[in-house]
């Protein structure tokens, strides 16, 4: 499928060739919570709609984080969701709604192979889809498009297809039509399978009957269609199949195209179809970009990365998990991986999968798979872990953030643990933290004002220690970086009062206002200030 040697040296097939990793990406409200619960629903790894977690604006309100922290067990097992449906595996990823949380956001991208972007047909395409879209394609990440909510009044098809043509600059593929909209809904027509998805509890029910037709005129729709419907929705059928280009395989995984389903998520239609379509197009693991080039996912040696870092996952044993990709090979359980960063073999004895909402021991991996590895702080973000070879997997970023505020301890006994914590939640990319080299109160960097907020409510919760934000004088944080040591140095050394180091020791340059950091550029030729880092 694609178009990859399908068979190992024994005969067998590459069971890496059956995973499908995949995240959604949408627009706060367009349904992605909705969506996700109802392919969980639909590949049997959850029985109950739900089930999955609490609803997306709830999750993001900042006024029940503790609630959603009591609910931890639950959200952060969402963070990955593995099932499986007539022999594919699929890793589904998930991704902060929030624009604030954007960080961690597209580190998840650099984990998965395809996206679902969804949509809501009212609305079509919105700032955050944007935005994650811009990322999906810097990474040629193929996606299939979901325009959600067809049983609601929204925009003409027409509209919404032409505006990702539009905005987005790539070709849709109409696979999956809407039969009438609103309070004209009466389903869906699956123009690949020829077949008439409606409900069989009604005009109001869910998803659950497919008519196989023999294509959008068969006169059996007839005698489930209103005349005026049907007979809109062939003229636009029609028209859709002149306008826009047929589905190709090949061109939607070379980011070329997007197939479009339309659905509605809430009643289950167009789900199985959105499955299908990922079970049978979506690519299975891809080469990931390496220091040495880009290792293949049918290497022999195990190869993983660590995309994200979860702390405090049980409050009570200050435990870490790290989710890792796997890349190559063929994980067992207790197997020793050498962790390319510090050089040091790690025995990875209790990998974690997630099964919805269940957690359970693994006793292997494949390349796709995506598991947890509690640690008390030896892994981190960006991370390689291997089996005995020295590369690194590369292409994690790390964003220069556009907010900065100084810490205000309120009780000075406790330096400690502030540090302590804010490590820890530096760590997951809640947020980061800068120690200037002049003066004692650090410096933390977000990239949207809500994340302080979770910040201050987690590091009373988590380290009992309170804690506010004054403003700081500085407009922006800038690494410094220099082929030539000496010119860094010299520059750190002059600017002293506007410097800080960050979790890895790399200076920063903080400059109060955009002139300073002209001024700094034409002074200092030979040093870089940039705005995007690869984590090292
Ligand atoms: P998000 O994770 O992308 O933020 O969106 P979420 O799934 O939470 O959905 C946002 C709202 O849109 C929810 O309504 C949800 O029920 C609704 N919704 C999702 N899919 C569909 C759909 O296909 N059709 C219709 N009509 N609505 C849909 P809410 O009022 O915010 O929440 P609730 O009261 O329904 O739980």
């Amino acid at each position: 499928m694609s178009g990859e040697a399908a068979t190992r040296p024994d005969g067998t097939a590459h069971p890496h060739l059956s995973r499908r990793t995949f995240a959604i990406i949408s627009h706060p409200d367009a349904g992605k919570t909705t969506l996700t619960e109802k392919l969980l629903l639909a590949g049997g790894a959850i029985s109950m709609a739900g089930a999955v977690r609490a609803k997306g604006e709830t999750r993001r309100a900042k006024s029940d984080w503790m609630e959603i922290e009591q609910n931890r067990g639950i959200s952060v097992t969402s963070s990955v969701m593995t099932f499986e449906r007539d022999g594919i595996t699929f890793n589904l990823l998930d991704t902060p709604g929030h624009s604030d949380f954007s960080e961690d956001t597209y580190r998840t991208l650099t984990a998965v192979d395809s996206a679902i972007m969804v949509i809501d047909a009212a609305k079509g395409i919105e700032a955050q889809t944007l935005k994650l879209f811009e990322i999906c394609r810097l990474r040629d990440i193929p996606i299939i498009t979901f325009v959600n909510k067809v049983d609601r009044e929204g925009r003409d098809p027409f509209e919404v297809l032409d505006e990702i043509e539009e905005k987005l600059a790539l070709p849709v593929a109409p696979v999956v039509w809407p039969v009438g909209q609103g309070s004209t809904f009466h389903g869906l027509f699956d123009l690949q399978a020829n077949e008439h998805l409606t409900s069989a509890q009604g005009r109001n029910g869910a998803c659950d009957t497919a008519r196989a037709m023999s294509g959008p005129n068969d006169a059996a729709l007839d005698a489930q269609v209103p005349a005026a419907i049907l007979s809109d929705f062939r003229d636009q059928v029609a028209l859709a199949s002149e306008g826009y280009a047929t589905f190709d395989a090949a061109e939607y995984r070379a980011g070329h195209m997007t197939p479009v389903v339309f659905g509605s998520a809430l009643r289950s239609f167009g789900v199985d179809q959105l499955l299908s379509l990922i079970a049978s197009h979506a690519p299975s693991p891809r080469p990931q970009p390496s220091d040495a080039g880009p290792i293949d996912p049918a290497r022999e040696k195990v190869s993983a990365f660590v995309f994200k870092v979860q702390a405090n996952m049980d409050p009570k044993h200050r435990d870490r998990v790290a989710f890792v990709r796997f890349c190559s090979g063929h994980f067992r359980r207790g197997m020793k991986l050498d962790h390319v960063r510090s050089g040091k073999p790690i025995a990875v004895a209790n990998p974690i999968y997630f099964f919805a909402q269940e957690r359970a021991l693994t006793e292997e991996a494949f390349a796709g798979d995506v598991i947890g590895i509690p640690n008390h702080g030896t892994l981190r973000v960006g991370d390689t872990l291997t089996e005995g070879e020295r590369f690194r997997f590369t292409g994690l970023p790390s964003f220069a953030p556009e907010i900065l505020r100084r810490v205000r301890l309120e009780d000075s006994m406790k330096v400690k643990q502030l540090r302590r914590a804010l490590e820890d939640l530096a760590e997951e990319g809640l947020t980061q933290v800068f120690r200037p080299v002049v003066g004692s109160n650090w410096i933390v960097g977000v990239v949207g004002p809500l994340q302080l907020d979770v910040l201050a409510s987690r590091v009373a919760a988590e380290y009992k220690v309170e804690v506010s934000f004054e403003p700081a004088p500085y407009a922006m944080a800038r690494w410094i970086r220099s082929d030539d040591p000496a010119a860094a140095a010299k520059f750190v050394r002059e600017n002293k009062l506007d410097i800080a180091f960050d979790r890895d020791e790399s200076p920063v340059f903080l400059p109060r206002t955009e002139w300073d950091l002209r001024h700094a550029a034409t002074n200092h030729p030979d040093v870089t200030f940039e705005a995007v880092r690869e984590i090292v």
